[in-house]
């Protein structure tokens, strides 16, 4: 981040006030950064604030407010806007309102920061922050796949507790996350290109009757932020996964599967085509021995037994087929885990195993870290907590390495 120029754009969101946290990690870091607000954005957090943790100047009017216009000299503010867009290596607008995201896509530049955003040369990062049903609502849907076709670049909003109390998808990534995405992007190299990756990611879901089923409580967000890591270094992703309420990032081709045998029939068709092939998701290991086929009624049942039968182990398959390819897998303990990883390692005739123990802090499903230890033939490995997204890229570095 050293002498890297940082611009932010902030509008008005709640999720506003975070971003005092974001502009002091990037100024820690070594960044220069200047913050440009909408007047709405003002009303949630202090411009002096940001100015103070910035050490520069917080815009917010395209036009500056003199009364006498002898003061010719002030009115070169109004060239800001250029001066601002040209000055800058990245651009971040966070958190980015329906209204702001809306009016870009509309080429409105009815303020200083959208005035910017139309004159930049460097890349733009939004980050849409807002309740859920504003999010999911299908113009904020269709203006958000507009604008990443048009050549932004969005960070997804997560679940979470929302300003209204109410959980559900639209919060703002925390200020680390967002931090370690825009550290990468500006440090990422493009030293996967040619290489065909192949992950895997959430959970299957083994059906019980019409309406019900077995899963467990992955979120997805190991295996998308790998995607994410190896799409954004230049390889060509595929992605099979299970049920979550996660989008994958630009061009990685996504498979969507329910059941472990679906997964299994997907992967099967694709294995041989693929450089790398990591299984990230969280695949049932059994599943119901008769699926009823309508609804299953509790009346005449006092209790009732469900029969389970072993899924497929699809790690171990392509273990048994290994030809071409580099095979990761992915090991969940939570005690023992060095011991029983390495039993998976070689049992599944793996090249990697990452070990990680969802009850550790800073680990687990839900969460936007992750703690692991990389373990192979030779060496075992522990990181500390950092991002999901970090983990993928180390685990890429890895492959590089060992290819
Ligand atoms: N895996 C798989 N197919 C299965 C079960 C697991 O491909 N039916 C893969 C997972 O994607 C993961 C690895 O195997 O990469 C290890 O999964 P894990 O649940 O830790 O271990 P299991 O082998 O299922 O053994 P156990 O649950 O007994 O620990």
């Amino acid at each position: 981040m050293k002498n890297k120029k940082i611009l932010i754009g902030i509008t008005g969101g709640i999720a506003a006030y975070k971003i005092c946290f974001l502009v002091r990690q990037f100024v820690k870091a070594g960044a220069e950064v200047k913050v440009i607000m909408t007047p709405s954005a003002t009303k949630f957090v202090s411009p002096l604030t940001l100015s103070v943790l910035s050490r520069n100047d917080v815009i917010i009017n395209t036009f500056p407010e003199i009364d006498n216009f002898d003061k010719v000299e002030k009115l070169e503010q109004s060239t800001w806007h250029i001066d601002l867009a040209m000055w800058a290596d990245v651009f971040i607008v966070a958190p980015a309102t329906a209204n702001t995201l809306g009016k870009i896509i509309s080429g409105i530049a009815d303020n200083f920061l959208l005035c910017t955003i139309f004159a930049s040369r460097c890349p733009v990062i939004l980050v849409p922050s807002m309740d859920e049903d504003m999010y999911r609502n299908t113009i904020v849907q269709r203006n958000i796949k507009n604008l990443e076709s048009a050549g932004y670049k969005i960070i997804y909003p997560i679940y979470g507790e929302l300003a209204s109390g109410i959980y559900g998808i639209g919060k703002m990534p925390e200020p680390e996350e967002i931090f370690s995405y825009v550290n990468s992007f500006i440090n990422r190299r493009i030293d996967l290109k040619g290489k065909k990756i192949l992950i895997t990611a959430g959970p299957t879901r083994e059906p019980i009757d019409k309406v019900r089923y077995i899963t467990n409580y992955s979120s997805g967000k190991m295996g998308f932020e790998l995607a994410r890591a190896a799409y954004d270094r230049g390889a060509d992703v595929t992605l099979i996964t299970g049920p979550v309420t996660l989008k994958e990032t630009g061009n990685v081709k996504r498979i969507d599967i329910e059941t472990t045998e679906d997964m299994f029939k997907e992967v099967k068709k694709i294995y041989n085509n693929f450089d790398l092939i990591i299984m990230a998701a969280a695949v049932s290991d059994f599943k119901p021995k008769s699926v009823y086929k309508g609804k299953l009624k509790k009346e005449k049942l006092d209790h009732l037994k469900l029969e389970l039968i072993k899924n497929i182990d699809i790690l171990k398959f392509l273990g048994e087929k290994k030809k071409d390819y580099k095979l990761y897998g992915f090991a969940l303990e939570t005690e023992n885990g060095i011991e029983n990883a390495k039993k998976k390692l070689k049992e599944k005739n793996l090249d990697l195993i990452i070990l990680n123990n969802p009850l550790e802090e800073g680990a687990g499903f839900e969460s936007e870290t992750n703690v692991v230890t990389l373990i192979d033939n030779n060496k075992v490995r522990r990181l500390s907590k950092m991002t999901k997204y970090e983990v993928g890229n180390i685990i890429l570095d890895y492959y590089l390495e060992n290819d």
